[in-house]
């Protein structure tokens, strides 16, 4: 099912969300409709939150600019190890339609997680898949890559969202590397 996208400034996307307790059935079900939530859109990557809901859950598929990348669900993700450098890339986000901005991360994220069936993982992750990683990671601790722009910027943003959401309510059509 595909569920509405919250859309910045609403307030849902400041707040943390919580471990997932159990891996089941619930779980399985969000997790697909995040996928379907997130093809439609259409973008690369989704946390639960975006959805409105506060569990620590995100998906994840770069294959547009990544073709060897499986699509991927990951349940209480957390970045474990990083390497190399800062990467820089134009972020978007399927929350904050019509804009994107570059913004400098860590190139490479080992990331532990728990798959669909509840079994314990470690992934490293290279290019976009790092990128997106961290940005839906910060979803679920209600940041948002607006955080890392100037102020000044972010609050010139914030006025255009708002403005934006009064024209356009409802979903609106992202970009396809939204995050
Ligand atoms: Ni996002």
């Amino acid at each position: 099912m595909i569920r509405e996208i919250r859309l910045w400034p609403d307030p849902v996307l400041r707040r943390k969300a919580l471990p997932v307790e159990a891996v089941d059935a619930s779980i399985r079900t969000l997790v697909n409709d995040m996928f379907e939530t997130m093809y439609a859109a259409p973008g690369v990557g989704l946390a639960a939150p975006q959805i409105g809901v506060l569990q620590r859950v995100l998906v994840l598929d770069t294959r547009p600019r990544q073709p060897e990348v499986e699509p991927l669900a990951m349940i209480n993700p957390r970045v474990v190890a990083t390497e190399g450098g800062l990467s820089v890339y134009r972020e978007g986000c399927l929350s904050i339609p019509g804009e994107a901005e570059e913004v400098e991360r860590p190139a490479v994220v080992t990331v532990e997680f728990l798959d669909v069936e509840g079994r314990l993982q470690q992934l490293r992750c290279e290019g976009l898949l790092a990128t997106a990683a961290q940005h839906e990671i910060d979803h679920l601790d209600g940041r948002l890559y607006v955080d890392f722009l100037p102020v000044l910027q972010r609050l010139s943003m914030r006025r255009r969202a708002k403005r934006r959401k009064l024209e356009l309510p409802g979903n609106e059509q992202g970009q396809s590397t939204a995050l």
